[in-house]
């Protein structure tokens, strides 16, 4: 038997539970995927808590979208796949599990050179980075602020931006400056006067700003600096970003994603999976948690208290 990571009630981390399934079958276009890693993300929390609205529970409801692994079994009409082949998994719900049936245009072939940890923690957070980046038409002349710049997504962002020649300044806790730095933007902590620091960090000015924090003072700051509302967007206050002018990508936002959105998305996982093999890319990993401990390691995630990307092994 297979098994997942399930909840039947909305509520605290303490509603994930691991039980066993029936091993996946492999539909035509889709490979069963044994799990190697899988990429903990806010969203798999704000779903389980009903921060974010979703349907009633009718059954047993799987978690996480992110995941990497190895190809246990193929159904038919599937090219360019191999049982044993290394995958990255991305927009699949139930990567918290042993084995999953993942439709092939979700999967990326991995090299060795990626770690299955690296793999799980590129979908959500590398696919809304380069999406969020291409919508905004972010290219070599503009200065971009990131709000939230040492977060999962944050980081993607910062890294993309620096890579398409912008001139990136990011928002983080003083800790995690260096780290900033080394990725190429120029750091400024959040807090009282941001806007002050950002002025100084930016003299000439910001064209385009992404908010991964969804606090007041990202929006304030952001509509205070950047002239052209459509260069601005949140990727958390989805409810509320139409009131401020600005755009959002999801996040809660009412305005579904477009199809070429949908398609920078998808996009972004073969394009980060290549950048991690040349060593133009890094994810920072944070903590490795048994599978079994999923309740552990969303407290974790919500509690703020660990950096990285955190990881389950089944
Ligand atoms: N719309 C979408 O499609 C989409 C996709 C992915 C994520 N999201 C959302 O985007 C947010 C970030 O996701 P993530 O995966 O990057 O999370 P994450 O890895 O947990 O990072 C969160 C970051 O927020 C920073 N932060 C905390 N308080 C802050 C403040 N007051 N001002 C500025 N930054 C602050 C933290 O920085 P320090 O550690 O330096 O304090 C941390 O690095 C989450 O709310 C998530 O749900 C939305």
């Amino acid at each position: 038997m297979a098994r997942a990571i399930v909840y039947t009630e909305f509520g605290s981390p303490d509603v994930l539970h691991l039980i066993e399934v029936p091993d996946p079958i492999a539909l035509s276009g889709e490979a069963v995927v044994r799990i190697d890693a899988a990429g903990a993300n806010p969203i798999d929390a704000k779903l389980r808590s009903a921060k974010r609205p979703s349907p009633p529970i009718t059954e047993p409801r799987a978690v996480g979208f992110d995941g990497a692994g190895v190809i246990d079994s193929l159904g038919d009409d599937v090219d360019g796949f191999a049982v044993g082949d290394r995958v990255a998994i991305r927009d699949t719900v139930g990567t918290y599990s042993t084995l999953l049936a993942v439709p092939i245009e979700k999967l990326v072939a991995l090299p060795d050179s990626v770690t299955a940890a690296e793999g799980a923690g590129i979908g959500i957070p590398a696919g809304t980075a380069y999406q969020a980046l291409r919508s905004l038409g972010l290219s070599g002349g503009d200065v971009l602020l990131v709000h939230g710049g040492s977060g999962s997504v944050g980081q993607a962002a910062v890294q993309f931006a620096v890579a398409w020649g912008a001139t990136v300044v990011a928002t983080a806790s003083p800790a995690r400056h260096d780290q900033l730095r080394d990725l190429g933007a120029t750091p400024v902590a959040y807090g009282d006067g941001l806007l002050e620091r950002v002025r100084e960090a930016a003299p000439d000015g910001v064209t385009v700003a992404l908010d991964c924090a969804g606090t007041d003072e990202a929006i304030e700051v952001s509509l205070e600096l950047v002239a052209d509302r459509d260069r601005i967007a949140t990727i958390v206050r989805g409810p509320d970003a139409a009131s401020f002018g600005i755009r959002a990508f999801s996040g809660g936002s009412p305005v579904p994603l477009t199809e070429q959105e949908l398609a920078w998305r998808a996009e972004a996982l073969g394009a980060t999976v290549e950048l991690l093999a040349s060593g133009d890319f890094t994810i920072e990993l944070g903590p490795e948690l048994p599978l079994a401990e999923a309740a552990q390691a969303h407290e974790l995630m919500e509690s703020g208290a660990a950096s990285g990307k955190i990881i389950l092994i089944p």
